[in-house]
């Protein structure tokens, strides 16, 4: 068993981050009367930029119960990007009403979506299980341009949401994010992230010194392949705000 390592507590805001490339948040699917608050964040872990690039980026999140009512918006994301260009995320997503996706008290919504100079691009939603395994892949296809993502239930092998776009071979840096926008209920659990898988286009050896935890989040088992392209962290764990 390894020690869990953290990095010490950082600003409350994730612009403190080393590399921080997440900076748009899902907007609604229904038009909001809601005046905007600042956001704030829960814990996360990021890495990047990497000198080299990043082809392929796994995950699998337990999410936890959503909180069973919602006073504002809360979203635990993966996220990949460079920092200007799109930025891939599939996202757990819990609004004051999340039966547009089908999901129930205390369920999440999640979809794959994509933030751009477009705006927000999104595949199909799904109603996930605070309990549910959910692999979360992001993958540069063959023609060395196009992102798809998917979003499975690992369980059941049930597809929950997929979306592709050319947004490019150059993402450099990959992390979590709990995002608290318009005075969001916070997190009534913890979210685990295990066998975080994030292999490179070439070695870079050093990706591993980039790794970044706030607000309390802690991961264990960060390892990498011989070849220094294959970067693994066993667990992460992001604690409940609440
Ligand atoms: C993908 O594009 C990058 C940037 O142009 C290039 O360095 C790399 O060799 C390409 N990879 C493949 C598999 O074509
Ligand atoms: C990010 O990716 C986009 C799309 O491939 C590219 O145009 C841009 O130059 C990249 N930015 C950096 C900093 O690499």
């Amino acid at each position: 068993m390894q020690l869990l390592l953290t990095l010490g507590a950082l600003s409350a805001s994730a612009s403190a981050l080393a590399f921080h490339p997440f900076k748009l948040s899902p907007t609604t699917p229904t038009p909001t009367l809601n005046a905007v608050k600042r956001d704030s964040w829960g814990g996360a872990v990021s890495l990047g930029p990497t000198k080299s690039t990043i082809v392929k980026a796994v995950t699998t999140i337990i999410p936890g119960a959503a909180p069973s009512t919602q006073n504002g918006e809360l979203f635990l994301w993966p996220g990949m990007s460079n920092g200007t260009g799109d930025l891939v995320q599939t996202t757990l997503e819990s609004w004051p009403d999340n039966s547009w996706c089908g999901a129930s008290k205390g369920q999440w919504c999640i979809r794959c979506s994509l933030f751009g100079s477009f705006g927000q691009l999104d595949g199909s939603a799904s109603a996930v299980s605070g309990d549910m395994k959910v692999e979360i892949v992001y993958e540069l296809l063959a023609d060395n341009d196009t992102w798809r993502q998917t979003a499975t239930d690992v369980d059941t092998k049930k597809q929950l949401s997929t979306f592709e776009h050319k947004s490019g071979p150059y993402m450099t840096g990959y992390g979590t994010g709990t995002e608290c926008d318009d005075g969001c209920t916070g997190t009534i659990a913890a979210q685990t992230y295990e066998n975080t898988v994030i292999t490179l286009a070439g070695a870079d050896k050093s990706f591993g010194n980039t790794i970044s935890s706030s607000q309390g989040a802690m991961y264990e088992g960060l390892s990498v392949s011989s070849d220094g392209k294959t970067w693994t962290i066993a667990k992460i764990n992001v604690p409940s705000m609440t």
